[in-house]
């Protein structure tokens, strides 16, 4: 057994399920507090100093005082992918817009071409140590998305490479399905043909070596409309993939009344969603996957978070990372985004950074919370509470990590 012990204050949300509303809001506090650890999972909580009765071969940790929380949990990513794209900066600068850049093929499908060109064993070298560093940040799981393949052969090792860093990283990582992120330049000009490819090639051969959870599509101007969306999803639909959308990143054509209609599991970016959209996402119990960064880096508003949670939608908050409107997989940066951008109340982000991210790729029963049952994934900061983490900028505030049970980082 492992006891953490010398807990300042431990800040939880509570249950399974995504949390809505006031409920976003509401977090258990222990303050100092104790946690005891049965090999992978948590198996007491205890307060105000009072120790738990545990075997004498109990291994010891002490905080120091620290301030813990669940591990965190980034629900968004892109994070298997060759090279970088520092060029774009200059052409961004004398004013050429993210969409601009990818319709003169550069853009996603600049990476597409630099991941097309890296084998299978040195797309997995790079993407596993980025999980290093986010579980430096702080992260112990993590969502990836395919999407820079966009041809069978590609969109399969894109997965085959997030399989492979889930068996052997200490990180948990979800897979999603995105081969409809861009129109390769083979197909240029013909998006109905790539879909095509993606509908009755990609999808079926990735449900079929269960490489993929989920299905993601980049539903956007000049990418594919809410029509050819609508396809892809319901054809992942009837394959058994759980449905994402990236909706309203740039424009709202439509994006998240479609995540709404058909229950999507969460709507990503929602950027430029109107009230319509909002609604549209509370009725269908869709959770907001909003990524704060990709605001701040692409130079655009911030989501309508207060508005989203007032009318009744859970919020996540993710990281986005990504080479073209995301370089940045610290995960504190969002947090201090979601603070300052969205008027989050500390209480209401660690909820977005945990249980609800949790429930947006499905993990909610066995991740997101500090409870009883739960898996043993705890970060442990230099902070007294969520406020100074949310407040500090720029320095990484973490102390210690465990997952499952084992310190990771310290
Ligand atoms: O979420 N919008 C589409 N996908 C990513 C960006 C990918 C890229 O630029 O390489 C996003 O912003
Ligand atoms: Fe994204």
């Amino acid at each position: 057994m492992l006891l953490i012990h010398n807990i300042g204050l431990l800040q939880t949300p509570i249950g399974s399920t995504s949390q809505r509303g006031t409920a976003q809001g509401e977090n258990r506090k222990y303050r100092n507090a104790s946690v005891l650890i049965d090999g992978e999972t948590i198996v007491g909580i205890t307060q105000d100093g009072v120790l738990p009765p545990c075997p004498p071969d109990t291994t010891r940790l002490d905080a120091g005082g620290a301030f813990v929380t669940p591990g965190w949990v980034d629900s968004h990513t892109h994070l298997v992918f060759g090279g970088w794209r520092q060029h774009e900066i200059p052409l961004k600068l004398k004013g050429a817009s993210y969409l601009e850049i990818l319709q003169s093929g550069g853009g996603i499908l600049d990476t597409v071409r630099q991941t097309r060109a890296l084998s299978e064993d040195a797309l997995f070298a790079r993407a596993s140590a980025f999980l290093d560093e986010q579980l430096r940040f702080g992260v112990t799981t993590t969502e990836i998305k395919s999407g820079y393949g966009l041809d069978l052969e590609n969109e399969l090792k894109q997965p085959r490479v997030i399989r492979r860093l889930n068996e052997t990283h200490a990180m948990d990582v979800v897979a999603t399905c995105m081969a409809a992120h861009a129109v390769p330049p083979e197909y240029a000009g013909r998006t109905d043909a790539y879909m095509d490819v993606v509908c009755g090639e990609i999808l079926p051969r990735v449900a079929e070596e269960k490489l993929a959870q989920y299905c993601d599509v980049f539903c956007e101007t000049g990418v594919f409309s809410v029509a050819q969306s609508r396809r892809v999803l319901e054809t992942a639909r009837s394959l058994g993939f759980g449905l994402k959308i990236h909706a309203d990143e740039i424009d709202a054509i439509g994006g998240a009344l479609l995540a709404g209609e058909l229950g999507a599991i969460s709507a990503e970016h929602l950027i430029a969603t109107d009230v319509s959209g909002i609604s549209a996402l509370s009725a269908g119990n869709v959770t907001a996957c909003l990524l704060p960064q990709t605001s701040l880096y692409l130079n655009k508003n911030f989501a309508r978070a207060r508005e989203m949670i007032s009318r009744g939608v859970a919020v996540a908050v993710a990281s986005d990372f990504n080479p073209g409107s995301c370089p940045s997989l610290n995960l504190q940066l969002s947090a201090n985004l979601a603070y300052l951008r969205y008027r989050m109340t500390p209480e209401e982000i660690l909820t977005a950074l945990t249980l609800n991210a949790a429930c947006a790729i499905g993990l909610g029963e066995k991740l997101g919370t500090i409870e009883p049952g739960k898996q043993a994934d705890l970060t442990l900061w230099n902070a007294d509470g969520m406020e100074l983490l949310c407040y500090r900028m720029g320095s990484n505030q973490v102390k210690a990590v465990v997952k499952r049970g084992k310190v990771v980082v310290s």
